[in-house]
């Protein structure tokens, strides 16, 4: 193998560790068709904020910013994701990158958290 193919190589490995960038982008199209029932729901983003401190804070940071073991949340290709997609993203979580699933939690306390991080 010539020293440019094994650069090859190893640059497709580098990729392929970085799982091609966001969870949200290894969500499914079709969930992305999933409408949040609450997006209009005033009361929606404040229950999300409160559900957001006690659920997601700890790793994601209190402002969304990230931490050592979770990435931010106000990056542009979490910010640029479908309501669905998010929606996903805490149903089926990331298990083995460290991400829980919050299926577990009612729909309803799902789409106010996704009400939340999409900032409206
Ligand atoms: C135990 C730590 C932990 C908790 C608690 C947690 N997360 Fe995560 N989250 C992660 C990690 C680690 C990732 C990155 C997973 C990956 O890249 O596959 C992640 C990824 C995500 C992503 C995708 C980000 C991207 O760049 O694609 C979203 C959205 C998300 N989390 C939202 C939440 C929300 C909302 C909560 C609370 C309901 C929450 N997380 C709770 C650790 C956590």
């Amino acid at each position: 193998m010539s020293t440019l193919r094994i650069g090859c190589f190893l640059a497709a490995i580098g990729i392929a560790a970085a799982g091609g960038g966001a969870l949200v982008q290894s969500a499914p199209a079709i969930a992305a068709k999933l409408q949040n029932p609450l997006e209009s729901d005033e009361h929606a983003p404040p229950a999300g904020a409160k559900l957001y401190a006690r659920e997601c804070a700890s790793c994601h940071g209190v402002n969304r910013e990230g931490r050592r073991n979770a990435p931010s949340l106000n990056r542009p290709a979490v910010q640029a994701a479908a309501p669905g997609t998010l929606f996903w993203v805490l149903r089926n979580g990331s298990l083995h990158r460290g991400m829980p699933s919050f299926a577990h939690l009612p729909e309803a306390q799902r789409w106010q958290i996704v009400t939340y991080l999409r900032g409206r």
